[in-house]
């Protein structure tokens, strides 16, 4: 039997799936496949993807916790499954992954002009904490955060 659509942690195996969308997701601003290297090797960092029934990565997401503070360091998903309900899937995988590492604060940046992005926290109940001017290069980024 195929196994359901399913959020686990990612492999090097899945490092060109992910940079895929990550491409897709960020163009120029697009992490190197170095940088996720990096942040699989990190013990402070998780890195989940969602697959679905074929092994099709839709999305990724990368979570930061150290101490009681938790981060979310990225999150993607691939353009053709957009507005389908995984990028929320995947940020409440954090949300519930964070509360089990004993955080008790969440924080973000986005980029300022990423709507979709900001809706989809917005609606989970993130509180925007202030602005970052030229955060990501030229684009502002603004930062929440969330009691877990
Ligand atoms: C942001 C992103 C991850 C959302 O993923 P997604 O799977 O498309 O989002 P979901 O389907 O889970 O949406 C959940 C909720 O978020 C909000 N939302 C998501 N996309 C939206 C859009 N285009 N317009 C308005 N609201 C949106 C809605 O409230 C939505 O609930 P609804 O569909 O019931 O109305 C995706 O758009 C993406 O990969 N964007 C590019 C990368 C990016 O900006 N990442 C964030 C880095 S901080």
């Amino acid at each position: 039997m195929m196994p359901a659509p399913h959020i686990s942690l990612a492999s090097k195996n899945d490092l060109d799936d992910i940079l895929e969308i990550e491409i897709n997701c960020f163009g120029a601003h697009a992490w190197t496949k170095e940088m996720f290297k990096v942040v699989l090797s990190d013990v402070t960092c998780k890195t989940f993807v969602y697959k679905d029934a074929l092994g099709t990565t839709i999305g990724f997401s990368i979570l930061r916790v150290v101490a009681d503070e938790a981060e979310i360091d990225n999150l993607a998903i691939y353009p053709k499954f957009k507005r389908l309900g995984f990028g929320k899937a995947l940020v409440e995988k954090m949300i519930a992954n964070a509360k089990k590492a004993g955080a008790t604060t969440m924080f973000l940046e986005v980029d300022t002009t990423s709507l979709p992005a900001i809706a989809l926290y917005e609606s989970l109940g993130f509180v925007k904490l202030g602005l970052r001017k030229n955060y990501y290069g030229t684009a502002d980024a603004y930062t929440y955060s969330l009691l877990l």
